[in-house]
């Protein structure tokens, strides 16, 4: 059977396409779309996708399309609604910058960045759990020695983390490339803050672990915050009736050789947002309660000028990228399981 491009007496439209690289298909291997009935359409939606080279975009590109039918018919979607919802969609795409991802922030928004982020990074019992990175987290953050200061004094209540980086097996993790920030005491990163004199580094940093796995910075308690809410999220947010705040939280990676990379946080016990967070990033087993420490002489042991600061003691367990690999193949076995158990 002929390409496109062998019959002849076609259009200079179609074989000027062709010439600028739309694909030349075998007419034969065409799928017949004729019937058009709402209950043949998703199915001939599927079968024209099916030549999609890539097994695994074509199985996500065919259950997309079985989603997207099934909640058109499920939700009755009327031509306004729809149209509404490509307007507002637009719009997203209209807020993004280089610095703005509001696609982003409608996922947090909708628990699908934490849901991926949780299946894709099960943990075994004992290991730290993982939670979604956000928008704030920069590649260039200054190094500080171990136990040094990633955030001036005057940029909060003083808090000291410290603790050990181990294995699952209680091995201490040396040299492990720990990031962390957080906001400081008026709930703004960084990287919110432009000033006269520009972008100035503060409350966030990275260090080492030592040879025995231990870490320690000082920083500030961060402050609840809210999400980026100028733009359709927020909108969006406000129409449903929705806060747009998250908890405290003090971001944190981590990177070691052989290990899975994890990145999470830490929340703070009392916290009046712990649990309604605005991106769904909370998890129980992160949730901390630093202690006040008013001894003047351990403020002066740990670096600090004012005479109390709560610390916050915090051991993290990181996996090694085998158990992370059997982890997921155990947790995708489990989800094809029940998956099967509900059909
Ligand atoms: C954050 O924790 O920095 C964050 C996460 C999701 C949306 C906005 C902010
Ligand atoms: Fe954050």
């Amino acid at each position: 059977m002929p390409k496109v491009s062998d019959v002849p007496h076609l259009g200079k439209a179609i074989m000027e396409a062709i010439e600028r690289g739309a694909p030349d298909v075998d007419l034969a291997t065409l799928p017949n779309l004729t019937d058009m009935s709402a209950d043949k359409l998703t199915e001939n939606v599927i079968a024209v996708n099916a030549g999609t080279p890539n097994p695994r975009q074509k199985f996500v590109l065919a259950a997309l399309v079985r989603h997207m039918h099934a909640f058109v018919k499920e939700v009755g979607l009327t031509p306004e609604e729809w149209m509404h919802g490509l307007e507002f969609l637009t719009k997203t795409g209209q807020m993004c910058t280089d610095i703005r991802q509001e696609f982003i922030l409608l996922s947090d928004i909708f628990g699908v960045s934490a849901l991926v982020d949780t299946l894709n990074h099960p943990k075994p019992e004992g290991a730290t759990e993982a939670t979604i990175l956000g928008p704030f987290f920069v590649e260039d953050a200054r190094e500080v020695p171990n136990g040094g200061e990633i955030a001036g004094e005057e940029s909060g209540q003083p808090m000291l983390v410290k603790g050990r980086i181990l294995d699952m097996a209680g091995n201490p993790i040396p040299n492990c490339l720990i990031e962390t920030w957080e906001t400081d005491e008026d709930g703004y990163y960084d990287t919110q803050r432009s000033g006269e004199s520009g972008y100035v580094q503060d409350c966030r940093g990275r260090l080492y672990s030592d040879a025995d796995g231990n870490y320690a910075f000082r920083c500030v308690m961060p402050v609840p915050y809210p999400i980026p809410n100028d733009g359709p999220v927020g909108q969006l947010l406000r129409g449903m009736n929705r806060h747009v705040f998250r908890p405290a939280h003090l971001h944190m990676m981590f990177i070691a050789d052989g290990f899975e990379k994890l990145v999470t946080a830490l929340y703070f016990k009392g916290d009046i947002f712990l649990s309604s967070d605005a991106v769904f990033g909370v998890k129980s087993s992160l949730v901390e309660d630093p202690k006040m420490v008013t001894d003047a002489a351990e403020a002066r042991k740990a670096g600090f000028k004012k005479d109390q600061f709560l610390l916050c003691a915090r051991d993290f367990v990181l996996i090694t990228t085998e158990q992370a690999a059997e982890e997921l193949v155990k947790a995708k076995a489990k989800a094809a399981e029940e998956a099967k158990a509900k059909a």
